[in-house]
């Protein structure tokens, strides 16, 4: 080992030691600064082979017939290669021989080139099968239509045969009963490129701006699926979480019942949505049956109807509400909503309010 490769290793083992162990190290220190939903719900990487809709399982069927075929070629080269490498190691005997020198054979130069070709054919044969036995799909009678629209960072959902607009959390009814009931959405963007992925419901599709991009899912049980956003879209891309609902078609229309009116007004939080109408909150937040009609960020009129808050990563709770609009800066870092500079009594009497809106 030459001595500049001598001082090279030991400080890239370091580098290495710390890139593998930098998740751990940053999580710890963010512990602090939003403690989020991913160290509340246990967290699971194998979702996309867990699937529960049909493209989702066409997709995993795919991919697991991928593996089998890289596995067999995994075992038909290095089983042979270590064999080799055992077999014609160098020996006492052998040393000052050279082994016989082959320049090209024909045959064996034709089956690696023929084999391989065949191999990526046939995958290629069953991906594109599977797109479009995925796309071709006919939205059924019955079937439930959103218009998603992707936002830094966050997702706002049109229902339009139902008339309203929700955020982050998407409700999806099973058949009456109980059997998958398609979901099919139109994905549009606000701003940048964004890609929707619930890996247990559908692959991941592309929102663009300036087009509509289609995507559908059937559930087969009722339960959360969790959601990201696959696209870097900026800052806050990591944070752009979203969930899927799948509940009975009863609890749906309870959903859709309740979504379709106007929000409350309680008289006893007045002060506090005074306060919000009266703020900039009112210019980019629509809350139906109030002046507050923005559309820049998410529709609040059915607020504690949802779990989440910030685009799913921190529990709906008064207390995660009264720091998000004291200074939403700290919990999202370069989220589009500013700290609004409101005083303690302020942010405390909106607050009021908003826990109001069921
Ligand atoms: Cu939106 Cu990444």
């Amino acid at each position: 080992m030459s001595q500049k490769t001598a001082r090279w290793w030991p400080g890239n083992l370091a580098l290495f030691l710390v890139i593998i162990l930098s998740p751990g190290i940053s999580a710890a220190e963010n512990a602090d600064q939003a403690p989020t939903l991913q160290s509340i719900e246990q967290d699971r990487n194998t979702l996309m082979l867990e699937p529960e809709s049909p493209p989702a399982r066409t997709i995993a069927e795919v991919f697991y017939l991928i593996l089998g075929i890289v596995a067999v070629i995994f075992l038909l080269v290095f089983v042979p290669l270590l064999w080799m490498l055992f077999r014609f190691r160098m020996r006492k005997e052998d040393e000052g021989i050279e082994p016989p020198q082959i320049y090209g054979s024909n045959p064996i130069e034709l089956a690696w080139t023929i084999g391989p070709a065949i191999i990526v054919f046939v995958l290629f044969l069953v991906t594109a099968r599977s797109i479009f036995e995925i796309e071709a799909a006919v939205p059924p009678h019955d079937a439930v239509h959103v218009r998603v629209i992707g936002h830094q960072w966050w997702w706002e959902y049109e229902y339009p045969d139902y008339g309203f607009i929700t955020a982050n959390e998407l409700h999806a009814p099973l058949g009456k009963d109980g059997s998958p009931r398609p979901v099919y959405l139109d994905l549009e963007s606000a701003d940048v490129i964004h890609s929707f992925w619930v890996p247990q419901l559908a692959g991941k599709t592309d929102v663009i701006p300036g087009r509509i991009n289609h995507l559908w899912f059937a559930a087969e049980k009722p339960g959360w699926y969790k959601g990201q956003c696959a696209e870097y879209c900026g800052t806050q891309h990591a944070h752009m979480w979203l969930r899927v609902k799948s509940e009975s078609d009863q609890d749906f229309a309870e959903w859709v019942a309740n979504e379709q009116r106007d929000a409350v007004a309680d008289p006893a939080v007045a002060v506090g949505r005074n306060l919000f109408l009266e703020n900039a909150c009112a210019n980019c937040h629509t809350i139906r049956g109030t002046s507050a009609q923005g559309k820049f960020a998410p529709d609040l009129t059915h607020l504690m109807g949802r779990k989440t808050i910030a685009s799913g990563i921190l529990p709906n709770t008064r207390d995660y509400l009264l720091r998000w609009v004291r200074n939403p800066q700290t919990l999202k870092v370069g989220c589009h909503m500013p700290d609004m500079k409101l005083t303690q009594r302020e942010v405390e009497k909106i607050v009021d309010y908003l826990v109001t809106l069921q």
